[in-house]
Formats: structure tokens, sequence, C-alpha cells
């Protein structure tokens, strides 16, 4: 059966298959660009991590651990206290490392040094790194947002 009115003409329809199908492609290649130029920025108000994998750390050792999409790194002082940062640069936020024979924090994006206490001593960092505030509830190690407290091995 043949219909006597179509909506659209062959041409036009054609063409809106075509304009669809290039905006879809247009789609598929600036979705993952504007996601790594504006990533999400949510970061977790605390996570838990079993403190057996942290108890048997050396003194002036870190070990790194997920804060959301950034690294989060906790240190184990001297005297048994631990401190958590972000282990991101307070600069362009490149990951820093922990230098453990020179005692520093250090990134190597634009040479940016942080002491072993995270505060920034060398390069162009601006602010010292971010500290998290850390809790040990029986075998739960908790890392919250904010704050200088330390906390000693039990
Ligand atoms: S991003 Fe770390 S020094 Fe520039």
């Amino acid at each position: 059966m043949k219909l006597k009115h179509s909506l659209f003409t062959r041409r036009q329809f054609l063409n809106g298959l075509l304009g669809g199908w290039l905006g879809a492609l247009l789609a598929s290649f600036l979705y993952p660009v504007i996601k790594f130029v504006f990533p999400p920025t949510r970061e977790p108000d605390q996570v838990i991590l079993a403190f057996a994998d942290f108890r048997d750390m050396k003194p002036n050792s870190v070990k790194n651990f997920l804060w959301g999409t950034k690294p989060g790194i906790l240190k184990k002082q001297d005297d048994g206290s631990y401190l958590a940062f972000v282990g991101v640069c307070t600069h362009l936020d490149c990951n820093v490392s922990y230098l453990a024979d020179q005692r520093k924090f250090f990134c190597a994006c634009h040479d940016g040094w942080y002491d072993e206490n995270g505060r920034n001593i060398g390069g162009p960092p601006p602010k010292p790194l971010r500290r998290l505030v850390i809790s040990i509830e029986g075998e739960d190690l908790i890392i919250k947002r904010e704050g200088e407290e330390r906390v000693e091995d039990q």
C-alpha cells in the first residue's frame, strides 16, 4: 500500500538521519574532552580503611589510600603517630611523593617541596598539603576531611 501524503520528503528524512548521526559523533568526541577539562570534584566526607593494613608501617614511611578520585597519603611518624594528607600538590594538583631519605614530600611537576609535616618549603606550592583527620575505632581507620589531629598507635 502506498501512502498519499508523507510528513517528510525522502531528502528531509535523509538529511535528518545524517544530522542526527553527525550530532551523535560530535557528542561522542566532545564528552570525554569535557570530562577531562572539568573533572568531577566531589570529595568523600570520610573513608574507612582496615587499620590492620597500616598497623605494621615502619616509622618515617607512607602508604597511599584512595581519597575519592585523588590519592591520599598516610604517614607514620617517628613517635608512632599518624598524619594523613590529600596527596596532591597545592600548586596545580599534581601527585606528590614522599622521599623518606630526605624526609620531604616532592612534587615533580614544577619542583615543589614540602617538609615531612606537609608544610610547603620550596618551589611554587603556595600552601601546605591538605591535612585530613584520623581516628581509629576498633579495627577501622577512619579518615575525614580537614584538621590537624594526630593519632597514637594502639
Ligand atoms: S603542581 Fe606541584 S609544584 Fe606545580
